[in-house]
């Protein structure tokens, strides 16, 4: 009696706690920047070798060679353009990608495969390659 009062508690609560779940995964990505925008850059670091290092180089230099990418981002170690960006930016365009601010359509959004932490630990790391 116990049990089945238990159980069916949880088929209750289940799809109750689930559906805020997926509500939060939802509201974590949705690329609007709020807040402080630079993360934790140690942990963007793991994600760049893993995600973007393939295009922008290990230190944002673009010293890669990609094939099909007729315009290679921008030097991102360089303090005079990156002075230029804002963090808002830098955020809008790693989240909704390169169309959405107006750059390269090869620059992908990464706001589906990404937390809206993961995205500023991102930006803090992509900072610390010009040191701006
Ligand atoms: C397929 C290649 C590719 C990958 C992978 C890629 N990028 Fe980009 N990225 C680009 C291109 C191309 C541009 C835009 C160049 C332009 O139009 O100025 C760009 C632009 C940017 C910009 C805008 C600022 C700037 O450099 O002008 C940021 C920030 C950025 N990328 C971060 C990232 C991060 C972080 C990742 C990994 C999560 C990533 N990129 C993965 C190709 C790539």
């Amino acid at each position: 009696m116990r049990c089945g009062a238990l159980f069916l508690a949880g088929l209750l609560l289940g799809p109750v706690l689930s559906a805020a779940a997926a509500e939060d995964a939802l509201s974590s990505n949705g690329c609007v920047p709020s807040g402080e925008l630079r993360g934790d850059p140690a942990r963007g670091a793991a994600l760049h070798a893993e995600n973007c290092a393939e295009c922008h180089g290990a230190s944002g230099k673009t010293d890669v060679i990609v094939m099909h990418m007729d315009e290679p981002p921008a030097d991102q170690s360089d303090p005079t353009y990156m002075r230029q960006l804002s963090d808002e930016f830098l955020y809008l365009a790693i989240c909704r990608g390169g169309a959405a601010v107006g750059r390269s359509i090869i620059m992908p959004a990464w706001g589906d495969y990404f937390t809206d932490q993961e995205i500023k630990d991102l930006v803090a790391f992509v900072r610390t390659f010009s040191g701006t």
